[in-house]
């Protein structure tokens, strides 16, 4: 086999065999196909697309480029699930849906990415925990697993290092955006966590990876479809991205959001129901729950009885912060010395958010990356971001800016004010989740 001949047939518009793309992804992972091979190839799959089991097959050989998590012999007492997220901006799920699903008896491997551009990452928000090691061994990572029922962690360069691979040279060659490729990318590190089942949440609107409605349905179809050819039970809830999900942006703002949230201090409306809503599907998926009523039920009862904050707690202290933390969150996480409100030029409703741009106002800040190897400052983001539909004027601000100093407080108060725009009248409001496609949904 050649690695240009199973380029050129991909070029062709051919189907590749489980050979032929194993052979490539091996070629990817040890060096002999070159960063020209792999641009072309990217390049014909951006144009031919992949069938179902092309994708099926890419996913689980990029998966077993690298180490795969075995749960086999760890003899836990409840299903193995988890919830990915394709990125957005006050996206705090994670940190509330871990321990959420680990109290209703789920076990949570849960490997989580960085922020990068103007997305949030889960890894960055842990980071303003002092303390806090995203990178602890194998061992005690499936030990905090057994005996916690969830660990938040990061990847390791063991993880699907194709896909490490494959997807730096995408990004320089303006194949990113493929269907086929992105599936298989989150998938094979998604699923390198030895999942049973997945709830995935794919964003849409001007704040997610896809920005129409019809792109982001083809990629939940795509994920599930592939996940459950991959034989883990898969779910893709396609929820809002056409403004901030909660009310906070940055790291430790967003810390913070989820300790309020999971001991009941306040509950964002629009971040509770995408919460409840995919950990509702985590415990259909695997089982734990029959119904949505019921999953519903025992997920109250988590958050009601504390045992969803008490799971946190106990992760966060495992994996080497405060014991604690919960009770005095306060005094641990770091605050920006600048603390401003931005108020809005003239009254008005907010009638649109650029997401996007929103979201790159806490890179301005400092709490964001340009580059993957950038430093950030945990302490500064947004908070009381008002959603669409709100009457802001002199009084109530469009959000609070939380800054190291006066100047880059006053350059993210320009950017945040131009990212919104206010209507005389109230606006229409889009849903904060549209649809699930379940397993059985998928078109194959
Ligand atoms: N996230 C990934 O991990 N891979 C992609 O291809 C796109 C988003």
């Amino acid at each position: 086999m050649l690695p240009q001949e199973i380029i050129k047939a991909k070029r062709d518009g051919k189907t590749l065999s489980r050979e032929q793309i194993a052979y490539f992804v091996q070629g990817i992972t040890n060096g002999k196909v070159t960063n020209e091979q792999i641009g072309a190839f990217a390049m014909a799959v951006y144009f031919n697309g992949m069938a179902m089991p092309e994708r099926v097959a890419l996913t689980e050989e990029m998966m077993n480029s690298g180490r795969v998590v075995s749960w086999d012999g760890f003899d836990l007492p409840g299903p193995i699930v988890d919830k990915h997220s394709t990125g957005g901006v006050s996206d705090s799920v994670s940190l509330m849906l871990g321990p959420m699903v680990a109290a209703c008896g789920g076990y949570v491997p849960m490997i989580a990415g960085r922020g990068l551009g103007h997305t949030g990452g889960t890894l960055d928000k842990f980071e303003s925990i002092p303390g806090y090691n995203i990178q602890p061994s194998q061992e005690d990572f499936q030990r905090i697993v057994k005996e916690i029922g969830v660990a938040i962690i990061g990847q390791t360069a063991e993880i699907a290092p194709a896909d490490k691979r494959f997807y730096s040279i995408r990004d320089v060659t303006a194949t990113v955006d493929s269907i086929p490729l992105i599936t298989a990318s989150i998938l094979s590190k998604k699923l390198s966590a030895g999942l049973e089942s997945l709830a995935m949440d794919v964003k849409t609107g001007n704040g997610a990876f896809m920005t129409s409605l019809d792109d982001s349905r083809a990629l939940a179809n795509s994920i599930v479809a592939v996940a459950n050819g991959a034989g883990v039970k898969t779910s893709a809830t396609i929820t809002d991205m056409n403004q901030a999900l909660g009310d906070t942006a940055g790291n430790a703002t967003e810390m913070r959001e989820a300790i309020e949230y999971l001991t009941g201090v306040r509950r964002n409306p629009r971040l509770h129901e995408v919460t409840m809503t995919l950990c509702g599907q985590m415990l259909l998926l695997s089982g734990i729950a029959r119904t949505k009523d019921e999953a519903e039920f025992k997920l109250n009862q988590v958050l009601d009885n504390g045992k969803a904050a008490e799971v946190f707690g106990k992760m966060v202290h495992a994996l080497g912060g405060p014991a604690d933390f919960l009770e005095n969150w306060q005094g641990y996480l770091p605050k920006a010395p600048v603390v401003m409100p931005v108020y809005a030029d003239a009254p008005g409703y907010i009638s649109e958010v650029a997401t996007r741009e929103l979201g790159l106002v806490v890179v301005t800040l400092g709490g964001g990356r340009s580059n993957p190897a950038d430093s950030i400052d945990h302490a500064v983001g947004l908070t009381d971001i008002q959603p669409i539909g709100t009457y802001v004027d002199s009084e109530r601000p469009l959000a609070f800016i939380h800054a190291r100093d006066d100047v880059s407080a006053a350059a993210a108060a320009v950017e945040l004010k131009a990212s919104i725009a206010l209507s005389e009248n109230l606006p229409k409001l889009d849903p904060v989740v549209y649809e699930t496609i379940s397993p059985e949904q998928a078109q194959i």
